[in-house]
């Protein structure tokens, strides 16, 4: 059965420079000149997902933008990429924006004025598809309360829910953890998503892998743990994990690349692959996304995903 992709999340625009090193604290850096992208972790997952999917999926988006002309652009963006916004709202804030420096080995670091993405609430869902073929995404940078309640909604009406837990607060509590991956089924990590989650629920020492296990089994959800080059872990409840490798390539850019894993498995997810594959394609499609200055710009196709998939 072929389902739908719901992605409850934040949309920003992007200001990407590139740098020699990241600032430290106090310190000023020089960049030769900034590119202004679209991002914010839900887009860009909502982007990933429509890029990935054949086109009985249909992608939409649940958000906020700012009434003013970075919204009127952001919704646009969207929209050439087949994705369904009648669920992102304008709201009087502005629209959100990502302050992101790129530095020579290609890390980056982000700030976020989160701007409108802060009134986005779960009543954005209603009139969404609500059944068992819908897989709803979520991440961390819209409100935590919303994002529970609208995961609560979906898995009430037998859809799938993933969460990727970035970006993680520093030290959440266990009442915390507990609350928000109750009604998830699979959890997306990086390795210091899932220190903090773990170290929350008293899982703190081990090896990334146990680690993952032991949190599957405590959380009884799917924890995907993401770890750039060194690939991927799987783990599921009760359940031996398995790895997939990341690809071999020179890395430009690694913005974005956690969020084209997010989109492009929960795509795999609602085509109806099974996991090992819906993994394989997503592992497959974040390397890719290094590749390239910028999130959105840098994210695969369908047939690109699919080349790759038939050499490994
Ligand atoms: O994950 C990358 C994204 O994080 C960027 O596009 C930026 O908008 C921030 O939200
Ligand atoms: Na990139």
């Amino acid at each position: 059965m072929t389902g739908d992709v719901l992605v409850f999340g934040s949309l920003n625009v992007d200001l990407v420079c590139r740098v020699e090193r990241i600032a430290s604290p106090g310190e000023t850096v020089l960049g030769p000149t900034y590119e202004r992208l679209f991002g914010g972790k839900g887009a860009n997952q909502a982007v990933a997902a429509a890029r990935a999917t054949s086109s009985e999926v249909s992608v939409r988006m649940a958000g906020a933008v700012g009434a003013d002309e970075l919204g009127d652009a952001v919704l646009a963006n969207l929209k050439t990429h087949r994705i369904d916004v009648t669920a992102v709202t304008r709201a009087s804030e502005a629209t959100g924006a990502a302050f992101i420096s790129i530095d020579a080995e290609g890390e980056n670091a982000i700030t976020v004025a989160s701007g409108a993405n802060r009134t986005l609430s779960a009543d954005r869902l209603e009139g969404m598809p609500h059944g068992e073929g819908t897989v709803l995404l979520l991440q961390m940078e819209t409100p935590h309360a919303a994002s529970i309640e609208a995961a609560r909604s979906i898995k009430a009406g037998g859809g799938t829910v993933v969460l990727n837990l970035a970006p993680v607060p520093a030290r959440p509590a266990p009442a915390f953890i507990r609350a928000l991956c109750d009604p998830v089924d699979w959890l997306i990590v990086n390795e210091i998503e899932l220190s903090a989650a773990g170290q929350a629920i008293g899982i703190a020492d081990g090896s990334l892998r146990d680690r993952a296990s032991r949190l599957s089994d405590a959380l009884s959800l799917g924890v995907i743990a993401t770890l750039g080059a060194r690939g991927v872990v799987v783990a599921e409840p009760g359940a031996e994990p398995f790895t997939q490798a990341a690809l071999d390539i020179s890395v430009e850019d690694t913005t974005g690349a956690g969020d084209t894993f997010c989109g492009v498995f929960a795509a795999g997810l609602a085509e109806g692959l099974d996991v090992r594959l819906a993994v394989r394609r997503a592992a497959i499609a974040a390397s890719l996304a290094c590749r390239r200055l910028g999130a959105q710009t840098a994210m695969p196709t369908r047939g690109e995903i699919e080349t790759f998939i038939d050499l490994q």
